[in-house]
């Protein structure tokens, strides 16, 4: 098989990243999870009391990725390993309005397309087929009803020891999606070429096989 990167974009919760793990696993290709590194740049934001100078932020910042054999991606920010912080609330509430910033995204879209430039990614975010990856090989968007998302939020959450309410987690992911859809700067849309793929009432193997024949299909 030819060396391919593969484009996953779609709103919260759409199961990007779980699919995009599988996808990967399956192919021997590395996954990128772009989110985590704009959730890591928004941890330091916090860290710094919400101090708006983003330039200041971004010039003093390094970020890295590196892979475990067991636990997958993980995030080095500052030299420390923060991937177990990212998930938290105040973070998931900040996200979408420090990934608007200028000085945010072109820094860590230069980190993208440099994992990228060797081939061999499934790269999942907002703007990946749009403005990371316009050249990418498969382009898929992934979309699922903000029902069913809120109910995979909820479910994922149970499994991590954490009550949640349905409607507040309706609520918080349609605000992330109308924030990350409406900034000025690579809003979340559908690349021309781009699949939409609506995953709604179908399992995680069948999504899976679905991406998997697209594969196929290009090569
Ligand atoms: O995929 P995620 O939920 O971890 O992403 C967190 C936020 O980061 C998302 O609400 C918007 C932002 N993001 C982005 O602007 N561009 C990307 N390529 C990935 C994420």
């Amino acid at each position: 098989m030819k060396l391919i990167n593969i484009a996953l974009d779609g709103p919260a919760a759409a199961g990007k990243s779980t699919i995009a793990k599988r996808v990967a696993a399956k192919l021997s290709m590395i996954y990128v999870d772009t989110g985590a590194m704009y959730r890591a740049i928004t941890y330091k934001y916090l860290q710094n009391n919400k101090d708006e100078d983003f330039t200041n932020l971004i010039n003093n910042t390094t970020l890295s990725l590196t892979y475990d054999a067991e636990k997958g991606q993980r995030i080095i920010l500052d030299e420390q390993d923060v991937t177990d912080y990212l998930r938290e609330n105040d973070v998931t509430n900040h996200v979408s309005y420090v990934a608007s910033k200028e000085q945010v995204r072109s820094f860590a879209v230069e980190k993208q397309q440099e994992l990228a430039s060797k081939k061999g990614i499934v790269m999942d975010g907002r703007d990946i087929g749009t403005v990371v990856l316009p050249n990418a090989d498969l382009k898929v968007y992934m979309i699922a009803s903000v029902e069913e998302r809120a109910e995979r939020r909820q479910k994922d959450n149970e499994l991590r020891g954490i009550e949640s309410n349905i409607e507040q987690l309706k609520e918080e992911i349609e605000t992330r999606d109308n924030y990350d859809m409406n900034r000025e700067i690579s809003p979340l849309k559908k690349a021309q070429d781009a699949v939409e793929l609506d995953t709604t009432g179908k399992s995680i193997e069948t999504v899976t096989n679905e991406i998997l024949a697209m594969v196929e299909q290009i090569n």
